[in-house]
């Protein structure tokens, strides 16, 4: 009977082990804990972010399944402290994936390519998905909303900004930076990129790069003693892992102590 079929698939869904990315604000589908003002067209969850297929290609992010654009915002050097010793570059970097959400101007349902068959340039002309009555503007309220960082970053602590003031480079990969204000950076070559990032003490070892350590991005610097060269930058992912759940806004460490701050700097 309906009863009992129904009975059982609860109990399957209860007894599926999901964890990670599941668990949080960043599951943005059916099944996401804020379900009732979710996209209910999908129980999909990457999604929302990432395309197996035809991502936008214009920054150095994994597969990015919304519009990136670049455009528009005021950075962090703009706000004049006379303190700020590093160069800071035009967005870019993983954070403009970051904020093809949270600076609140796209809709959350706007992606390249829907769940199913075809690509979906119709998406963005109607700002929404096929089958959707209107765009769903999801959890990210409206400038008044901190989530909602908005397009002027000035009051955000900095990004697309050089680690440590400079002084690490493809020639000095070791450090130690410029400014003795930070901890030391390690690095490493994966594939044909070097990689920097501070260690933590949270998991794992130190010759290699774990989730819970501080990631550097690894931009091409426009400007300073390095132009030029790759090196490494603090960008919105060095402190959050937008998959993890043990910490709610997605830290890469527990911020207890301001762990997270002082990891880099020497305070
Ligand atoms: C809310 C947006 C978002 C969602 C949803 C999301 N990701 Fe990501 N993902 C990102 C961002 C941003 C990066 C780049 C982070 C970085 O450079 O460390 C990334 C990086 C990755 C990477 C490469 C780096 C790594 O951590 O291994 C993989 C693999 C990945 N995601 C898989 C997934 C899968 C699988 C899902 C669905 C279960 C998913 N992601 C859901 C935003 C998201
Ligand atoms: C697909 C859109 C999307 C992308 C891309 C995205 N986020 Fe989010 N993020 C959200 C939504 C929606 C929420 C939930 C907002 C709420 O509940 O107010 C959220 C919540 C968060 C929160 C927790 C806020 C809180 O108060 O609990 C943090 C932190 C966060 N995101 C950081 C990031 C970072 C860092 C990146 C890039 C690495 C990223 N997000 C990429 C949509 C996105
Ligand atoms: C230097 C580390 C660092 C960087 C870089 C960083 N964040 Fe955060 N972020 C934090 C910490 C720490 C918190 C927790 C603040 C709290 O507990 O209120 C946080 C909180 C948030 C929140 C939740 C709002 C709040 O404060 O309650 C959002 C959303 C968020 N970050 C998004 C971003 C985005 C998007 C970027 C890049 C534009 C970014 N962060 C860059 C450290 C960072
Ligand atoms: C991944 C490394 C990293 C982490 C983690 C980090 N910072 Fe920073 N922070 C930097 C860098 C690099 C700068 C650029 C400063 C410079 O070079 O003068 C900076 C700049 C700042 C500034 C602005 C300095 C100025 O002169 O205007 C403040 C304030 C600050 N950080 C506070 C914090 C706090 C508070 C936290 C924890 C919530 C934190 N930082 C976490 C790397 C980091």
């Amino acid at each position: 009977m309906a009863g009992g079929v129904g009975a059982v698939l609860v109990l399957i869904g209860a007894g599926a082990a999901l964890a990670g990315i599941f668990n949080t604000k960043h599951n943005l589908g059916s099944s996401g804990v804020n379900a009732a003002s979710n996209f209910s067209g999908t129980e999909e969850i990457c999604v929302f972010c990432h395309t197996p297929h035809g991502g936008d290609s214009t920054a150095a992010v994994p597969l990015w399944n919304r519009h990136l654009d670049p455009a528009g915002y005021q950075t962090y050097d703009q706000r004049g402290t006379t303190t700020l010793d590093a160069n800071i570059e035009p967005i870019g970097s993983v954070s403009v994936a970051c904020l093809s959400c949270h600076d609140g101007t796209q809709a959350m349902d706007s992606v390249i390519n829907e769940p199913g068959s075809g690509a979906d340039v119709w998406a963005f002309s109607q700002g929404r998905w096929r089958g959707q009555a209107a765009a769903v503007s999801g959890r990210i309220g409206p400038v008044t909303v901190i989530t909602n960082l908005g397009k002027d970053l000035t009051n955000d602590h900095p990004i697309g900004v050089q680690f440590a003031g400079g002084g690490y480079a493809e020639a000095n990969p070791a450090g130690p930076g410029r400014d003795r204000d930070f901890h030391a950076a390690e690095s490493k070559v994966v594939g044909s990129t070097r990689i920097w990032w501070v260690n933590t003490s949270t998991e794992g070892g130190t010759a290699d790069f774990e989730k819970s350590d501080m990631k550097l991005y690894t931009r091409v610097a426009t400007r300073g003693a390095y132009a030029g060269e790759p090196q490494p930058f603090v960008e919105c992912a060095s402190c959050h892992d937008p998959h993890v759940d043990y910490n709610p806004t997605f830290l890469r460490i527990n911020p207890a102590g301001s762990n997270v701050c002082l990891t880099c700097h020497n305070k």
